[in-house]
């Protein structure tokens, strides 16, 4: 179990605790980024990021059965384990976790953890039940790997805001930290379901970028703060393209609570459509 040079790939939650008590023996932090695999450049930049703010880095790869709500949704998910591995060694990650499922939800398993109302709304309302499963395995994997920092990405905007929540409430001892999101040459935020996007719903896809650069453009050169007149905006170009907008929403980022102007720096615009029968969202501060 060295501290440096080879990725460690640990299955059990027993190996992943020794591990993690070893590393804190030694008196080294941890910086922890929990992903789903099918890594793209998004996850590589967390990892990257993970890397400058703890000693040892470490990635879980899990694909939560909890979070979702529609069993297709979930037999779709891209899944390249070994690609993944590589990746993340490449990374220069120490420890990869890559429980099974069984390892994390046991037979009996009964617990839940919802951070309320925060959940419900948004992606919660069109996914019922989707944050209650990120939580619930956020917390478990806290629990496991005990690290000293999170790192996760700001493109979920919501489950970021949920994460930063549950963090508080509950007094977990570990610091928080976002990486902004990665986005394609094109603009394109990238994600493990942009895989599942043809040549032509790529188009459609690239109206929820266009429709937050308008929105900064709105706000920035031409001074509108009326949340009402951005909103039509957003809605226009996304229903332009031939994209189903699901929701598009300008919000307080902390309380998640639509708001009737723009406060610049505490404000979040969210979208999520569909497209060609893939589920997008992407997001943006202003
Ligand atoms: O953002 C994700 O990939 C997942 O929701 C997370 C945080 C890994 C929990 O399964």
């Amino acid at each position: 179990m060295g501290f440096t040079g080879f990725m460690e790939v640990i299955q059990t939650i027993k190996q992943m605790r020794e591990a993690a008590s070893k590393v804190r023996a030694a008196g080294k932090s941890i910086a922890f980024v929990p992903t789903m695999g099918a890594f793209h450049g998004g996850h590589i930049r967390l990892m990257q990021k993970a890397k400058t703010l703890g000693d040892i880095t470490v990635v879980s790869s899990f694909v939560n059965p909890k979070q979702f709500n529609e069993k297709e949704d979930l037999n779709r998910y891209p899944r390249d384990p070994e690609r993944d591995r590589l990746k993340a060694e490449k990374a220069g990650v120490d420890y990869y976790f890559e429980p099974a499922v069984e390892e994390i939800y046991p037979p009996g398993f009964l617990t839940t953890v919802n951070v309320s109302y925060l959940s419900s709304k948004l992606e919660g309302a069109s996914r019922p039940g989707h944050f209650r499963g990120v939580t619930t395995v956020v917390l478990k994997f806290l629990n496991i790997v005990s690290p000293n920092t999170l790192v996760m990405g700001y493109k979920d905007a919501q489950q970021f805001t949920i994460i930063h929540q549950m963090i508080e409430d509950l007094a977990l001892d570990v610091h928080l930290v976002g990486v902004p999101t990665a986005r394609e040459r094109d603009g394109l935020a990238m994600s493990s379901r942009n895989v599942l996007l043809s040549p032509e719903d790529r188009d459609k896809a690239l109206s929820l970028n266009r429709a937050l650069k308008r929105v900064h453009f709105l706000v920035k050169k031409q001074g509108i703060l009326h949340t009402g007149e951005l909103l039509q905006a957003v809605r226009s170009a996304i229903n332009s393209s031939g994209a189903e907008l699901d929701y598009a929403e300008i919000v307080n980022r902390t309380t998640l609570e639509p708001v009737d102007h723009v406060m610049r720096g505490g404000t979040y615009v969210l979208v999520a459509a569909r497209v060609g029968g893939v589920r997008l969202i992407d997001s943006t501060r202003i």
